[in-house]
């Protein structure tokens, strides 16, 4: 009879914290500098990388953090349709009052158990007085947030709290259009955070997405550049990428042991990416219960390889092809035939069959889709890692089934 082996301390997942946290010692410690450093020093930070390095797990560390150094936080990941000033001020008013709304019951519960509640402090400045000497407020909006803003800090501090830290996810999906009376939802939240820190109000930020959240802050406003700490994170390297691996076994329950020449060849097909040690891991657990037997073996990968690329098309691949348009899909694939890396625009023209003109609007449509990114003019590059390699995979598929379309194949994938 099969023995169970417990609960699977693998994560694949979207933002699920991994059992256990490897490689991201350094942007901790920085962060941890940055609110130390506060608020003589504005507290904001940029955290880029691609698809499945760990954005969205370590932005919930950095809030751990900031609670447990004293600071009240809240997290938004932002939607696409938040990409519009009324929309991103109306999600950042919401989430301001929640924060404000959670910190009194906190405050109150506390009080109701008799356990310690820190001091009330001051801010030292009140709205009206901040207002008199804020910058000449053209816009009700732009008001209205660094109010909501100015409020929740200063809620933090009647508090006991050292200061509000927001914490924005997906934030590459604000940006701002270059037609002057056009939408500048980046330029309307940067302005009011940096309004306060002027002042030396304890409010930090951190905006976290994909590299092209790097590009649309420069666009948005020229001093972006010294007002944020940048953090880029992406593959782990080998020795923490074998920890990302092993440790969780040795966390489980379970006396499940992993061979050495296992792990270095999963770290090495891998290539360190987060997401896929978690889902590889996940798939090797699965396999060794199915097998039987507690020892995870480079035979029994083997056997499982087919699992974790169907598992891995399904989960991280195809949900973002899936909802491109067919024009935007025969870019994808048609560029699979083009030199790599990086992906360029002349290459790419000749790889498609499309006017310049036309790919190079749906070159514009997959970025703002968040599948491309723009290294430079003329050059581009996929968010996700290994994305090249499932392009042909499907292309292969799609073949293999006789469909003269590139995308929406639901063959099975072939494996590398
Ligand atoms: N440092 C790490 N060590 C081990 N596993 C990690 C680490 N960071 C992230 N993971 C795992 O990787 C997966 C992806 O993490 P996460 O969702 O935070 O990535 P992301 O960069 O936010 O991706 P996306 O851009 O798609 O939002 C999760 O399953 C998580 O458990
Ligand atoms: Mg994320």
């Amino acid at each position: 009879m099969t023995q169970l082996l417990g609960k699977n301390p693998f994560r694949p997942g979207v933002g699920t914290k991994p059992l256990y946290l490897a490689g991201r010692d350094r942007p901790i410690r920085r962060f941890a500098a940055m609110l130390r450093a506060a608020p003589e020093q504005p507290a904001n930070m940029r955290l880029t990388g691609l698809r499945g390095v760990g954005k969205t797990v370590l932005l919930g560390e950095f809030q751990a953090i900031a609670e447990k150094g004293g600071w009240a936080s809240a997290v938004l990941e932002f939607q696409p349709g938040h990409n519009r000033e009324d929309a991103m001020a109306g999600a950042l008013l919401n989430v301001t009052q929640d924060s404000k709304l959670r910190l009194s019951r906190i405050e109150r519960i506390k009080k109701a158990v008799g356990g310690a509640v820190k001091s009330a402090g001051t801010l030292g400045i009140g709205w009206n007085e901040f207002q008199v000497t804020y910058d000449p407020m053209v816009e009700q909006q732009r008001e209205d947030i660094t109010k909501a803003l100015f409020e929740v800090v200063e809620t933090a501090i009647q508090k006991g709290r050292t200061g509000f830290v927001l914490l924005l996810d997906e934030a590459q999906i604000i940006r701002d259009e270059t037609k002057r009376d056009g939408e500048h939802p980046l330029s309307l939240l940067i302005s009011s955070i940096a309004a306060l820190q002027r002042r030396e109000i304890p409010l930090g930020l951190v905006l976290c997405g994909l590299p092209t959240l790097t590009g649309n802050l420069l666009k948005a406003r020229s001093y972006t550049e010294r007002m944020f700490r940048g953090e880029e994170i992406g593959s782990l390297e080998e020795s923490d990428a074998r920890e990302a691996f092993e440790q969780p076994l040795a966390e489980s329950e379970a006396n499940v042991a992993a061979d050495g020449d296992l792990i270095g060849r999963v770290v090495e097909e891998v290539e360190g990416y987060p997401y896929f040690i978690q889902l590889w891991g996940a798939e090797l657990w699965d396999a060794a219960e199915i097998a039987d037997v507690d020892r995870l073996t480079a035979g029994l990968l083997d056997v499982a390889r087919p699992d974790i690329y169907r598992r891995l098309d399904l989960d991280f691949y195809n949900p973002r092809v899936e909802t491109l348009t067919p024009a935007e899909q025969d870019v994808l694939l048609g560029a699979a035939n083009a030199d790599y890396p990086p992906l360029e625009v002349s290459k790419l023209n000749d790889a498609i069959e499309k006017t310049p003109g036309n790919v190079n609007v749906l070159l514009g449509r997959l970025v703002d889709a968040g599948v491309l990114f723009r290294i430079r003019k003329g050059e581009y590059d996929y968010t996700a890692p290994r994305f090249r390699d499932y392009l042909v995979r499907r292309a292969r598929a799609s073949r293999a089934a006789g469909s003269p379309t590139p995308g929406g194949s639901d063959e099975p994938t072939l494996f590398p």
